[in-house]
């Protein structure tokens, strides 16, 4: 059974610094997880795909092209290949240089800060594939510091079989009538999606609580959605500008 307190804190909201921190430096670089980590968020999020060679990198889309130099699927790609692309001059040039980091990279910036990490496997992922991360997360006793989600039902099933002590989040793009049964029967310890989610179903927080389990709202960068959020009792808030969410958390 998962662990439903490495993710949710009880009656309390947990801030997600998204994709790293995406509206201040390029997304899924180290550059963007220090910021998140400098704000202390409680998780910073990143996409994590697998290179040709099998080892898991941060990216968001299935191609390279939008947010490097490249161009192509992340998987045709070994890891050294990937090391010489730019993965930040496309935001500004100011981070000219700045580098497609792989997992362990990235959890290493987290660890001495004391801030946790969801880690979104990117796309469908086999179950093998699946364990060849956990089972590295689980050597690094990072079990309690690590959730993981996915928009994929798959991918979520062979998260509960091989990996089923590590919280999970079930991502949604659309509202479905199923969204409290499938998560049930997911194990997860959250549920995350727009907050249209909310607006087509407002009964989906009170059926999720029933069933003891979270909801996360992406991706919430104004002031009024932050408050509205607060409002509702979300659990989980991402967003792409922890440093603004930070200062008007502050001023509250
Ligand atoms: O945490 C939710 C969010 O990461 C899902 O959306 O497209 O940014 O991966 P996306
Ligand atoms: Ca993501």
């Amino acid at each position: 059974m998962q662990q439903h307190g490495a993710l949710l804190r009880e009656g309390a909201v947990s801030i997600v610094s998204h994709r790293g921190a995406a509206a201040l430096a390029p997304e899924n670089t180290l550059a963007a997880v220090r910021i998140g980590i400098a704000q202390q968020v409680d998780f910073v999020e990143a996409d994590v795909q697998l290179t040709r060679d099998g080892v898991p990198v941060l990216m968001h889309d299935l191609t390279i092209d939008r947010t490097t130099n490249g161009i192509g699927e992340v998987g045709r790609y070994t890891l050294a290949q990937l090391r010489t692309l730019d993965a930040g001059s496309w935001f500004d040039p100011a981070y000219a240089g700045e580098q497609i980091p792989t997992l362990e990279e990235f959890l290493n910036e987290l660890a001495p800060a004391n801030v946790r990490a969801l880690v979104e496997l990117k796309g469908e992922w086999l179950p093998e594939q699946i364990s060849a991360v956990t089972d590295q997360l689980q050597a690094r006793y990072l079990v309690n510091r690590v959730a993981l989600q996915s928009f994929e039902e798959d991918t979520l099933r062979g998260l509960q079989q091989v990996a089923p002590t590590f919280a999970r989040v079930m991502l949604t793009r659309e509202w479905d009538a199923r969204i409290a049964a499938i998560a049930v029967e997911l194990e997860v310890s959250a549920v995350g999606g727009r907050p249209k989610v909310l607006e087509q179903h407002p009964d989906l927080l009170t059926e999720l609580r029933a069933a003891g389990i979270g909801l996360l709202v992406y991706t919430l960068n104004k002031e009024p959605l932050w408050d509205h959020a607060m409002e509702r009792g979300i659990d989980l808030i991402v967003t792409d500008d922890p440093v603004h969410l930070e200062e008007w958390r502050g001023a509250r």
